[in-house]
């Protein structure tokens, strides 16, 4: 990327979590020694097998760094995590994230009946109503784009992942940065395109 881009992007928030925790560099080895209370939901190695509480197995470690500082801020909304990062340092979250991000992610399955919806969406985006495709942000393998901290999806659980969606669509998830990225892609996906592309997103790898 060239520096104007990278300019941009970090004046648009959209890098994450260069702007919220500078320039930490995480150890996985001390990150795992403070995720005990994390495994109960999340799982220890962060594939949960619960389909409301996400995968943090193989996500991106700047875009986890990011999602547990705006956590912690109340920026997003995690009722289920009130108080578990009052006490956490940016070193300990920067820790944490590396760590998860050193594990392996488990890929799900995806509804045979939704893949040819989904996967149209996901690759092709929707031309009528200006929407561009998830490849662009979230790679063709859903893999994403890690130094940008654009997020991994493949094999995400379909119901965490529709949830996100819908919050993005209806405010309920802000935290996407002043570009809104998210909120305006997601205005665009009606109950049914959610359902078809978060079940293509389960299986994706
Ligand atoms: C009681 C269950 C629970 C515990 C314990 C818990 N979490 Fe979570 N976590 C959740 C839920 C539920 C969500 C997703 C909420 C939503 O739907 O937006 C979440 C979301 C996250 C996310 C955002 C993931 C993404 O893909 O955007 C991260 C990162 C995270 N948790 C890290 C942690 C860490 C680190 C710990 C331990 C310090 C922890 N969680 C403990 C339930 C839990
Ligand atoms: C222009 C880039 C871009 C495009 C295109 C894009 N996304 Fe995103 N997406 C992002 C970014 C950046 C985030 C992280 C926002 C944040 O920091 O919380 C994100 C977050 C998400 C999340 C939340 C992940 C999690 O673990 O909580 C989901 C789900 C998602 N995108 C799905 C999609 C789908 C489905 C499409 C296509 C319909 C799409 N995105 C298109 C940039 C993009």
């Amino acid at each position: 990327m060239n520096k104007l881009l990278v300019s941009l992007l970090l004046t648009l928030g959209v890098t994450g979590a260069a702007n919220a925790a500078g320039n930490l560099v995480g150890d996985a080895a001390a990150g795992q020694g403070k995720t005990a209370v994390c495994g109960a939901c999340h799982g220890p190695d962060g594939n949960s097998m619960a389909p409301n509480f996400p995968k943090l197995a193989g996500q991106g470690e700047k875009y986890l760094e990011k999602q547990l500082h705006d956590i912690k801020s109340g920026k997003r909304t995690v009722l289920e995590m009130t108080g578990l990062l009052t006490n956490l340092s940016d070193q300990d979250m920067a820790d944490i994230a590396a760590y998860f991000a050193s594990q392996k992610g488990s890929v799900g399955a995806a509804d045979p009946k939704l893949v040819a919806q989904g996967e149209a969406l996901f690759r092709g985006g929707n031309l009528d109503k200006g929407m561009p495709a998830c490849t662009g942000c979230h790679s063709p393998n859903g893999a994403g784009l890690a130094a940008a901290g654009f997020p991994h999806l493949g094999g995400q659980h379909s119901q965490y992942v529709a949830k996100q969606l819908t919050d993005f669509r209806e405010g309920n998830r802000t935290n996407d940065g002043d570009a809104m990225t998210m909120r305006s892609i997601a205005a665009k996906l009606s109950n049914k395109d959610i359902e078809a592309v978060s079940s293509y997103i389960q299986g994706l790898h």
